[in-house]
């Protein structure tokens, strides 16, 4: 399993989440601030993307981040370096981090289950590095009710948006893939944002526990 960087999609990806990356947040700030408040001083974060999460780290903490796109990891460095968070970047795919068992507090991520190839196998890899305790902080985009017109669209749309984004998948039933994982305890929480990016909308946030 790889992660093949595509010569205009990879830095494509990067500058729109550089770019749309405020409006983005400003959406899921709420949601965000619940599930990754009083994160530890060391978090794992899988497809870091340029950095969206780093404000929800207090300066001087460190964050390992999983980033397996090299044409974000300049603008990564770069927002790091500016909320003072010590950046331990890793070129890997979230579905093999290569950390040791047991060994983080928590685990986040935003907007990336969606894009994994394999969302079951990442999740098995969030249980395997989390210590018993730990978190597993999620904000993620799934797919919406069978029937609306919102999962008609995200259907309709689901080619081009994969290729446009990397492989992003809006059909994906990311609260049972979780709920299947595993973890001892869920708390997720079903939302609807109200963007013009209608496939997106329907989200979820939540903790999972080990
Ligand atoms: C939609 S972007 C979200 C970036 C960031 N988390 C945010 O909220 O802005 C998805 C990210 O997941 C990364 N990604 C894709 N496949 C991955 C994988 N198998 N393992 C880890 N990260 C991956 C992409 O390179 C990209 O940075």
């Amino acid at each position: 399993m790889t992660f093949e960087l595509h010569r205009a999609r990879g830095p494509f990806n990067a500058a729109f989440f550089s770019i749309m990356g405020p409006y983005i947040e400003w959406n899921v700030r709420h949601h965000k601030g619940r599930v990754f408040a009083g994160l530890p001083p060391t978090v794992v974060e899988l497809g870091s993307g340029v950095g969206a999460n780093l404000r929800y780290l207090s300066p001087g903490s460190t964050l390992i981040a999983v980033e397996p796109n090299v044409a974000m990891h300049r603008r990564l460095r770069a927002a790091a370096g500016r909320r003072g968070v010590r950046l331990d970047l890793r070129d890997r795919l979230a579905e093999r981090t290569g950390l040791p068992d047991r060994s983080a507090d928590s685990v986040i991520s935003s907007l990336v289950l969606c894009t994994v190839s394999d969302p079951a196998a990442v999740l098995a890899e969030v249980r395997r590095i989390l210590r018993p305790g730990g978190t597993f902080r999620f904000v993620e985009h799934v797919a919406a009710r069978a029937g609306t017109p919102t999962r008609a669209l995200q259907r309709a749309l689901r080619r081009p948006w994969a290729w446009t984004f990397e492989g992003c998948s809006c059909e994906r039933d990311l609260a049972a893939s979780v709920r299947a994982a595993g973890f001892t305890r869920v708390e997720l929480e079903p939302y609807r944002l109200h963007s013009p990016f209608v496939t997106f909308n329907t989200q979820i946030a939540g903790v999972a526990h080990a």
